[in-house]
């Protein structure tokens, strides 16, 4: 059985002051049920989260990481770096960054492999675009960015990573896909997975992601291949996050 997962991913939102209020409402509200909890912060903000999430069920990460190991690339971070704050999870190759950073899907899939080599878990996030959607290029699209993935990581290292399915159209919009389109999309991705690791895809956490809240999280989580959300907008209130949390 698979457990649920939300991740909140913060994006470029917070201040030190927000952060702490929006920490301490999500530790005092979070019971570790049946769902596990993550934030995804801005890299300034990793040592604040492991100051006041260490000794808490709460996970966290960053949001992006280098493909490098080390070296002499100007405003990446490392992997290790991400670590070194004792971060779980590093998102990679979210809509945004490929959208405005231009990151293609063989970079995501490097980015992957950088998180999976230092011990991260790579939350990798694919998604078509509403143009792609009504072009009837979805599957192909989403399967496209995942085979990308595939192709470098080895066989066991399947086991160690979480995938998002956000549908560029549905994240920060308000419109959100509903529980049989997300669901549609979920079982061709864990099918494709299962063509490498049979054993890794029917463990693998795949999230949805755009305009998740918590009027609509019960039906998205409660179909058989939606297993947590990834949260933008409803991440930023601690009553929000947890609420989706609870439908979990
Ligand atoms: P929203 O929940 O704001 O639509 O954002 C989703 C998202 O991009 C999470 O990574």
């Amino acid at each position: 059985m698979r457990r649920k997962l939300v991740i909140g991913n913060w994006k470029m939102n917070g201040s030190r002051a927000a952060n702490s209020v929006l920490l301490s409402g999500i530790v005092a509200g979070f019971k570790s049920g049946k769902a596990d909890a993550a934030v995804c912060v801005p890299a300034p903000y990793l040592a604040q989260c492991e100051a006041e999430l260490a000794e808490t069920p709460v996970a966290w990460g960053g949001q992006d990481v280098s493909a490098y190991a080390a070296g002499a690339y100007t405003g990446e971070v490392a992997a290790s770096m991400l670590l070194d704050f004792g971060s779980k999870f590093a998102i990679v190759g979210h809509s945004e960054r490929r959208a405005y950073h231009g990151e293609n899907n063989e970079l995501v899939a490097q980015k992957a492999l950088a998180a999976v080599n230092a011990g991260l878990v790579p939350v990798v996030c694919v998604g078509e675009t509403l143009q792609q959607r009504e072009a009837g290029k979805t599957a192909v699209t989403v399967c496209l960015q995942l085979q990308a993935v595939l192709d470098v990581l080895d066989t066991a290292a399947l086991e160690k990573i979480v995938l998002a399915y956000e549908p560029v159209w549905a994240i920060g919009t308000g419109k959100t896909a509903t529980p049989a389109m997300a669901q549609e999309v979920h079982a061709l991705l864990r099918k494709q997975v299962a063509e490498r690791n049979a054993a890794a895809a029917a463990g693998m956490q795949i999230l949805y992601g755009g305009s998740m809240k918590p009027e609509n999280a019960k039906d998205l989580l409660a179909q058989p291949d939606i297993d947590g959300g990834l949260i933008g907008g409803a991440a930023l209130k601690a009553e929000d996050f947890l609420g989706i949390i609870e439908a979990a």
